[in-house]
């Protein structure tokens, strides 16, 4: 179902959760984009020091949280010390930095998960990986079916489809790593299933090679009515919105 092209509109993610209503990648966010509408949620996974799959965007903890520097230099007991609301708004003082597994005991049975691996996180270690690492907590909270992998990182996109060749995952497309490519030529190489894209550069040319090759593809991020309705229009598999309540009631607009 995640990748049945939906004549009744897209698959509505919400980008870091509902973020720009709560602090992205906390669990508030998360539930927020739930309550909101949205039939996925997107979040951005690093590693503590001490290994723990943890949901924060930025390879340094300034800006969306109280720490210091380097995310991976914090082992997850000092990441959980720190505070990851405040910033956005006082009310939201006291909420802490999420660890994956947290996000999935929520989402098991609720909602669907992308998972997108940032290169800081992605090594050339093989097994015991952060790939490694996601999948297995994937498995554990009976996810399989409702994640959808992705990453900037080509190596964790092999990886990931190595260790399970069943399992979703999506290419995101970049100019610097794609160079001239299209994109169904890039899925194909990495054996992925899905392409996920920026707005800006979901160009009719790649829109076109993405619908003759048949594969699913997510638009990210777009707050913009008009940019929705033309992306579904385009018959897009999915978009990302830090608004999903916006992107739900564009829908029902354009399927009238
Ligand atoms: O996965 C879509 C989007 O989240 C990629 O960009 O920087 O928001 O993680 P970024
Ligand atoms: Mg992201």
């Amino acid at each position: 179902a995640l990748y049945k092209h939906n004549e009744d509109g897209c698959i509505v993610i919400a980008h870091r959760g509902a973020s720009a209503y709560y602090p992205e990648n906390t669990m508030a966010a998360f539930k927020g984009a739930e309550e909101l509408g949205a039939e996925m949620i997107e979040l951005d996974v690093l590693l503590s020091s001490d290994g723990v799959p943890v949901v924060f965007h930025d390879a340094k903890l300034e800006g969306h949280s109280s720490g210091k520097g380097l995310l991976s230099g914090y082992t997850l007991r000092q990441l959980k010390a720190l505070d990851a609301g405040a910033w956005f708004d006082k009310g939201f003082k006291g909420i802490h930095i999420p660890t994956l597994e947290e996000v999935l005991a929520f989402a098991a049975g609720t909602i669907a998960v992308n998972i997108e691996l940032k290169t800081e996180a992605v090594t050339d270690r093989g097994s015991g990986g952060v790939e490694e690492k996601c999948l297995r907590l994937v498995e554990e909270y009976g996810m399989d079916r409702h994640v959808l992998f992705s990453s900037f990182d080509y190596r964790a996109v092999s990886h990931l489809k190595a260790l399970d060749p069943a399992v979703p995952v999506a290419l995101l497309y970049n100019r610097s790593a794609s160079g001239k490519r299209l994109p169904g030529e890039l899925v194909k190489q990495y054996k992925a299933d899905a392409c996920n894209m920026s707005y800006r550069q979901f160009n009719t040319k790649r829109r076109r090679d993405l619908n003759s090759n048949g594969i699913p593809h997510f638009i990210y991020t777009v707050d913009h009515p008009n940019r929705m309705w033309k992306l579904l229009d385009a018959g897009v598999t999915g978009i990302f919105t830090n608004k999903p309540d916006l992107l739900k009631a564009v829908i029902d607009q354009w399927r009238k």
